[in-house]
């Protein structure tokens, strides 16, 4: 392994000049990848470096910027990072006794643990610093082709880090990402400003995150003005008992019903569109043998009489965890209709307003909503929107959610309209194949189809 990485460390010593933000530069011939990388070629002290600042509204940390080099703290994990630019000299801050890391920038080999953060560096133009992930959870075809040429190699969470929970990187310095923390959806999508600092890539992902906030606070205003606000449900289902050597993670089968504090990104989403989240208060529900989970608020092993009590008033339910292999067929989506039908009595089950997220799914089982619901939280929103007033959005498609009994058309899953949908085959090479051009840069289109 140690070998491996020494090779990945061989510096590239071209040069190049830009205006602004020194930036590396990717090009491609076949499968042959190469990078200019952002380097100064006689570093003045004097010379403000990062003319593109970004600025950080919402989320849990912050950038400051001096002439030659940043300095980045996530202060969720007070962990403080000074970046200095390559070619420039390691400043004299780089030693103090706070730094968790010291790193050269623009970085162009990296780590990155989890596949949330694939879009984030494919929107910059740095999918190619990708070299190594944990899990190929991904419906991206160019990132299926960096797999299928071993470009990025797959490597299981643990071998490399262990401590780091993050996106991490080069000369083995971890990098720890906080995103996970933030209670909305917008705060974690500005961590893309967090990656953007380690590649100077502040310009387009400024205007990007201004643009996804603009979008979220447009459609949210638009929409808070309904005079009879529909009720929203979210809910878990687990098919199999999981025992956990850890107590607080084992996973009873059957109904979990989680309170907006464990959840709280999805109850700001449902607010955001207008929506009443009923798990807002789980005290209503009845639980005399489920199991209590998280502080008297969370509750597994939920029986069908507590949910179809509880969820009496829910207009809507969001199946957040359907899973099935990608071979898996009808028949599996037939299963959670199946459970689904268990509880009629609940107006959503009765109208047939159950949705789930796995409108796209990956080889893996993975879904674009896992992958990029963050990098997209304005499209995510747009999506709960449709469910809860479809007569606002009469032409907009879903890009994460799918209608649960919509899956199934004439008795077989609807594979034609939506090829890579719950229950539908997906192959890694399939996707692959979609992507004829390694230096594509994916183009984030908002639900209007525009960027
Ligand atoms: C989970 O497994 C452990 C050890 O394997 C066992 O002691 C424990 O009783 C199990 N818990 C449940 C709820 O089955
Ligand atoms: C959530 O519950 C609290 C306390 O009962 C209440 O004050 C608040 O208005 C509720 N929020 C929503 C969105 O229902
Ligand atoms: C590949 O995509 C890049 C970026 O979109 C573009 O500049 C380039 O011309 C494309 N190359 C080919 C061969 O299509």
């Amino acid at each position: 392994m140690n070998n491996w990485i020494v090779l990945l460390s061989l510096l590239i010593c071209s040069q190049h000049t830009a205006n602004g933000n020194y930036l590396n530069e990717w090009s491609v011939q076949g499968n042959q990848v190469s990078v200019n990388p952002g380097t100064v070629t006689k570093c003045d002290p004097t010379m403000d470096y990062f003319p593109y600042k970004a600025t950080v509204n919402f989320a849990k940390f912050k950038i400051e910027y001096f002439k030659t080099y940043k300095v980045v703290t996530n202060t969720q994990a007070n962990l403080k990072y000074v970046l200095y630019q390559s070619g420039c000299p390691k400043p004299p801050a780089a030693d103090a006794n706070d730094v968790a890391g010291a790193f050269q920038i623009p970085l162009s080999r990296v780590y990155v643990d989890s596949s949330t953060y694939f879009g984030d560096l494919e929107l910059m133009g740095e999918r190619l610093a990708i070299r190594l992930v944990n899990g190929e959870y991904t419906d991206n075809p160019c990132m299926w082709r960096q797999l299928d040429s071993k470009w990025t190699v797959n490597l299981p969470y643990g071998e490399l880090w262990t401590s780091a929970s993050g996106f991490d990187l080069e000369n083995q310095n971890p990098i720890v990402v906080s995103d996970i923390y933030e209670t909305t959806y917008y705060a974690a999508n500005e961590w893309i400003k967090f990656f953007a600092a380690f590649f100077n890539r502040e310009m387009s992902v400024q205007s990007f995150a201004d643009a996804v906030r603009q979008r979220w606070v447009c459609n949210s205003k638009a929409v808070q003005t309904q005079s009879v606000q529909k009720k929203m449900l979210f809910l878990y289902y687990w098919t199999t008992f999981y025992n956990n050597s850890n107590p607080a993670w084992i996973t009873y089968k059957g109904w979990e019903v989680k309170s907006c504090k464990e959840e709280y990104r999805y109850c700001e989403l449902f607010q955001a569109a207008g929506v009443i989240p009923i798990n807002n208060d789980t005290s209503t529900l009845p639980v005399a043998n489920a199991v209590t989970k998280i502080a008297g608020q969370d509750y597994q092993a939920v029986p069908d009489q507590s949910i179809i009590q509880y969820a009496k008033e829910a207009d809507i339910i969001l199946f957040m965890n359907p899973w099935c292999d990608p071979t898996a067929g009808t028949q599996c989506v037939q299963g959670f209709i199946d459970i689904f039908n268990k509880l009629s009595g609940i107006p959503a089950v009765n109208n047939k307003q159950v949705f789930h997220l796995s409108r796209v799914t990956d080889p893996m089982g993975g879904t674009k909503e896992e992958s990029e619901g963050q990098l997209q939280p304005d499209a995510l929103l747009k999506d709960i929107i449709k469910m809860a007033y479809p007569r606002l959005l009469p032409n907009y498609q879903f890009t994460f959610a799918l209608n649960l009994y919509d899956s199934i058309k004439n008795g077989n899953l609807d594979c034609t309209s939506t090829p890579y949908a719950l229950g539908c085959p997906v192959s890694g090479s399939a996707l692959a194949a979609q992507c004829n051009n390694l230096t594509h840069v994916y183009v984030s289109l908002g639900p209007d189809g525009r960027p």
